[in-house]
């Protein structure tokens, strides 16, 4: 784990900042990775993307949210971008971290806030993808899609191919929507892979089990070595098209995103928005030094 990585995980966690820039409106350069502050302007967005013939997930962004009043406003912002969708009639979905309607707080109450998204969500026939936080909230995470996927099918997760127990997991899971992920938070080594060939590694065969399970994957990866590789191996075992897509984030390699919708795969941008923005930005800035780089330039042409 390098020292930059580190610096910006850890700024990612810095509460008081976070707050502070709820003020400030998009800045540092955020403006690049995060589609605005507001529904309107993400939506903006999201009509640009589906023009090129790409879907969205959309996430509306919180994060440190420790009271049920905290939660239950992060529940009402989603249930309003759910809406949004409908009246826009956009091709798109909803990404949500369950710590942001209240996991932390009350796991009960969290069921209960994210039941009452899923059922919105439902009635508009829009699916709803519960993003993977770290690992002290994977089994919480897992338990609660255990309970929904008794009512709903409009509803799935990640797996983190950084983790050794992601295969059992994928294995519990052959039969649900899923994105797959390298994984995106510092977890120790009793847990997880820490060198980047043994994830990727995993990452591959983790996708390739689930390509071949009745399940949809999302292939989560900015990675050109994997996606080359997933091209050719649903190639091989002829894997429909309508059984996968590809994801990646908004502002990365927005080029190859649009290259890759035009050649007939499926496309998926994950599009953050909100007020909330501070750690998602972070978190992207620890993932990538050359991220860094495009946010100094960023600030500098301003
Ligand atoms: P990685 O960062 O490993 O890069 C591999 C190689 O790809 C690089 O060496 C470079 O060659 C190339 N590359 C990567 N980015 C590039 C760029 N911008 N420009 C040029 N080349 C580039 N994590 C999590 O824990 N929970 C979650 O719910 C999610 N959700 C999620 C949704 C979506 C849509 C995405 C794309 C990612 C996530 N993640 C996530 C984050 C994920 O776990 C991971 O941390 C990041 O995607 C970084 O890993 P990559 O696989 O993209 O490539």
């Amino acid at each position: 784990m390098s020292i930059t990585r580190n610096f910006f995980i850890a700024l990612s966690k810095n509460q008081p900042l976070n707050s502070a820039a709820k003020k400030w409106g998009l800045k540092l350069g955020a403006g690049k990775m995060v589609a605005g502050t507001d529904i309107e302007s993400m939506m903006q967005t999201v009509e640009q993307l589906n023009a090129d013939g790409i879907s969205a997930t959309i996430d509306s962004l919180g994060e440190f949210v420790h009271t049920k009043e905290e939660a239950t406003k992060a529940k009402e912002a989603i249930l309003q971008t759910l809406q949004a969708i409908q009246s826009h009639d956009v091709h798109g979905h909803m990404s949500v971290k369950l710590t942001q309607i209240g996991l932390d707080v009350d796991p009960k109450f969290c069921l209960k806030n994210i039941q009452e998204i899923v059922a919105a969500a439902a009635n508009y026939n829009t699916f709803v993808n519960l993003d993977m936080e770290d690992y002290d909230h994977l089994q919480q995470t897992l338990d609660i899609l255990d309970v929904l996927l008794k009512d709903y099918e409009n509803v799935g997760t990640v797996i983190q191919a950084y983790l050794y127990r992601s295969e059992k997991d994928l294995e519990n899971l052959q039969h649900v929507r899923l994105r797959l992920v390298k994984g995106a938070y510092k977890e120790s080594v009793e847990v997880s892979y820490q060198e980047k060939k043994e994830i990727d590694d995993n990452y591959l065969k983790l996708i390739k089990i689930h390509l071949q399970s009745p399940g949809y994957t999302s292939i989560a990866t900015h990675d050109h070595h994997i996606i080359e590789q997933v091209k050719a191996f649903v190639q091989e075992k002829k894997i429909s098209r309508d059984c996968f897509e590809f994801q990646m984030l908004y502002g990365f390699r927005s080029e190859m995103q649009k290259d890759l919708a035009k050649e007939g795969f499926s496309f998926t941008t994950y599009v953050p928005f909100g007020k909330d923005w501070y750690a998602y930005y972070m978190r992207r800035l620890a993932e990538r030094p050359q991220n860094i780089i495009l946010a100094l330039q960023s600030m500098i042409s301003k």
